[in-house]
């Protein structure tokens, strides 16, 4: 994408990819709003470039129903979804100090807001895109980059153990791989048979189709994992535990459940099942951490970090974007230009 100058100058009003609904990505249509002004703390952002994610489509779509409670109950507050945003800094509010106007910046949007060509976001979530890094390439990693170092951190993975990733091919998972790697894993992969070579590609060292090789089959033996970051989050959890050397830990980033509560019984259920074991399942809630960020872009303009992006899509195309992460078979990241 052409890296223009920062300006502040701009019109009132911009093109936007909203909805007024819950629902699929038809819900969603470009509309004219109003470009927002930055309160105290913040900082307004004329986006480059937007990377989806799978918390994108559970807002659309208001699923599960206690996803509702946090982002609205009739609709969600923030009409347009992407919470991934490389952009320039055009304006900021009272009280800003980290950022300054002109800025090439990464950063969580919260609740979205990155399908359009201004965004608002907290100026402390932000952190400066080194020029050695693409604005595609940058807004890729915010949430799925972030969410993989959380989960590591979560399972202590390190040097020297055996970490199986459960989902390795979509967007969290193909950065669980790769940082995995970084740390000095030995890292075993589950992931569709097409994706087997993109993940050994990322530094997997075996890799299983998951449609055929479940957790819980021989080719998975027990015992043999000192971390499991568990992705699909439909395997049974007893099966899970039973994966691990004793001391090890499984990370549940995700777990199928009830079109109401989604996954709470299941981290209900891995915290009775953990209790005085040496072999615990732990939930993962990944939460903005702008200090990670700083590390994934420094690896990520150093190239030791690559994230794997399936498709670049113009801003007209948006909604072709949601649906395709929508459908459940991203390979890696689908990244939206603001143009
Ligand atoms: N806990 C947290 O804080 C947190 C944060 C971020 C995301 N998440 C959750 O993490 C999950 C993954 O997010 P994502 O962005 O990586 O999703 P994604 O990019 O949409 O994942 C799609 C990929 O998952 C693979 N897949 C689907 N079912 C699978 C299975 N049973 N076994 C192995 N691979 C399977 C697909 O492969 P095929 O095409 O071959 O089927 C596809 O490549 C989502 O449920 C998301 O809500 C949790």
């Amino acid at each position: 994408m052409p890296e223009s100058p920062a300006s502040t100058q701009r019109s009132d009003t911009m093109p936007a990819w909203a909805q007024r609904r819950y629902g699929g990505p038809d819900v969603v249509s470009q509309e004219t709003v109003d470009v927002p002004a930055p309160g105290r703390g913040e900082a307004l952002l004329r986006l480059r470039a937007t990377g989806l994610n799978n918390g994108d489509i559970r807002v659309m779509r208001g699923e599960p129903l206690l996803v509702r409670f946090a982002f609205g109950l009739r609709r969600p507050r923030q009409a347009v979804r992407g919470m991934d945003a490389a952009a320039t800094v055009v304006a900021i509010g009272d009280g800003v100090t980290g950022v300054a106007v002109g800025d090439e910046v990464v950063g969580e949007l919260p609740g979205g807001g990155g399908l359009a060509r201004y965004a608002l976001a907290p100026a402390a979530r932000l952190v400066s895109r080194p020029p050695a890094l693409d604005a595609v390439v940058a807004a890729a990693l915010p949430v799925a980059g972030g969410t993989a170092w959380q989960a590591l951190e979560r399972g202590g993975a390190a040097s020297g153990h055996r970490v199986l990733v459960i989902g390795a091919s979509g967007g969290v998972g193909t950065f669980v791989v790769q940082l995995a790697v970084l740390r000095g894993a030995e890292v075993w992969a589950l992931c569709g048979e097409r994706n087997r070579a993109l993940v050994e590609g990322l530094g997997a060292t075996r890799t299983f189709d998951y449609r055929r090789v479940r957790p819980g089959a021989p080719e998975l033996e027990d015992g043999s994992f000192d971390v499991v970051i568990d992705i699909a989050g439909t395997a049974p959890l007893r099966v899970l535990q039973h994966l691990l050397r004793e001391g090890g830990r499984v990370v549940l980033v995700s777990g199928e459940g009830g079109r109401v509560l989604g996954p709470i019984g299941r981290i209900l259920g891995a915290s009775v099942r953990s209790i005085a074991s040496r072999r615990p399942l732990r939930p993962l809630a990944a939460t903005a951490k702008p200090e990670v960020l700083s590390e994934l872009v420094a690896l990520a303009a150093a190239g030791s970090l690559r994230p794997v992006i399936e498709r670049t899509l113009p801003f007209a195309d948006a909604p072709v974007a949601l649906a395709h992460v929508a459908a459940g078979h991203a390979v890696g990241k689908v990244v939206v230009l603001a143009d």
